[in-house]
């Protein structure tokens, strides 16, 4: 059986599954879908400020009186808020819109780029420096990054006092994202998987198909577990109440190793097709 947490560089917990929010519409839809997740026994959401929908997901948290002390909440700073003053003042926001009084996650949500930045390091750097001192500040309990690839990493922890704990990379059948995964195992970073189901481009393939056949599971649920068998942590989002709770069942089956290696071996078959470094955004 899989743990149901992972432990962080710093000892905090993490749920080993997050509910996604990307692409969820403000207002009823996603109020719904994050009480279902609630109700079906999700803890962890991952939101973003520039998904749109935080006051929504902030007024489901609200009304479905769940205690605080058992949720994990992430957020992510959006790309035009980078630089220290604007990071304080967008993670302010963001907690007023959940109505929050901490974030158990913060995440930079995408790399600055030399593409679009000269002084990328520099402006990433001075980004990180205010996640440390809301860090430090204890109203963020643990701080990382989201789409960082090695050499992001490796600039920013020579730059940096605390290493980020956390990188949440496009990780799904097909785009194992090897090299970025590996610094990670070696520098005590966990990985999490957005788009563990290629943002619904994983659910027609025939091999994905066969396999989930085998163990009398859908594919949305071979992909999830399939992430929790890589030591990654999936964050599925769905606004559909079924398949809400069928992608957070997958703790009844155990993918074998000969499977696993077949589906790591997959080649690339679709994803989002986003390069952090070729980023225009
Ligand atoms: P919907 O939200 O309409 O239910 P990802 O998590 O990789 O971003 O994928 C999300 C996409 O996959 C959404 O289009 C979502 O649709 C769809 N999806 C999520 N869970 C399932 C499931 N169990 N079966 C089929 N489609 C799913």
């Amino acid at each position: 059986m899989l743990n149901k947490t992972v432990k962080l560089a710093n000892g905090y917990e993490i749920p080993s599954i997050g509910f996604g929010t990307w692409q969820t519409p403000d207002g009823i839809t996603a109020v719904s879908a994050v009480k279902e997740a609630l109700k079906d026994g999700y803890i962890h959401i991952d939101c973003a400020a520039i998904y749109g929908n935080e006051k929504s997901v902030g007024k489901a948290l609200k009304e479905s009186d769940a205690d605080r002390s058992k949720l994990f909440i992430t957020s992510k700073l959006w790309n035009a808020e980078r630089g220290y003053d604007k990071t304080i003042a967008a993670f302010e926001k963001t907690l007023s819109d959940l109505q929050l009084e901490y974030l158990d996650l913060y995440l930079i949500h995408w790399p600055a780029n030399k593409k679009q930045f000269p002084n990328c390091r520099e402006l990433n750097a001075d980004t990180w420096r205010a996640f440390e001192c809301l860090y430090k500040q204890g109203r963020i309990k643990a701080i990382g990054v989201s789409n960082f690839k090695k050499h992001h990493l490796e600039a920013l922890i020579e730059d940096c006092e605390i290493k980020p704990m956390i990188d949440q990379i496009e990780f799904h059948p097909g785009f194992m994202q090897e090299e970025t995964v590996d610094f990670c195992r070696k520098n005590d970073i966990v990985v999490e998987a957005w788009g563990p189901l290629g943002t619904g481009k994983m659910l027609q393939n025939e091999t994905l198909k066969e396999v989930a056949g085998k163990y009398g599971v859908s594919v949305a649920q071979l992909c999830v577990r399939w992430c929790l068998q890589n030591d990654k942590i999936p964050l599925p989002k769905s606004v559909t109440p079924e398949r809400i709770k069928q992608n957070i069942d997958v703790f009844g089956f155990e993918i074998t190793d000969d499977d696993m290696a077949a589906i790591n071996a997959m080649e690339y078959f679709g994803g989002s097709g986003f390069d952090p470094d070729e980023a225009d955004f």
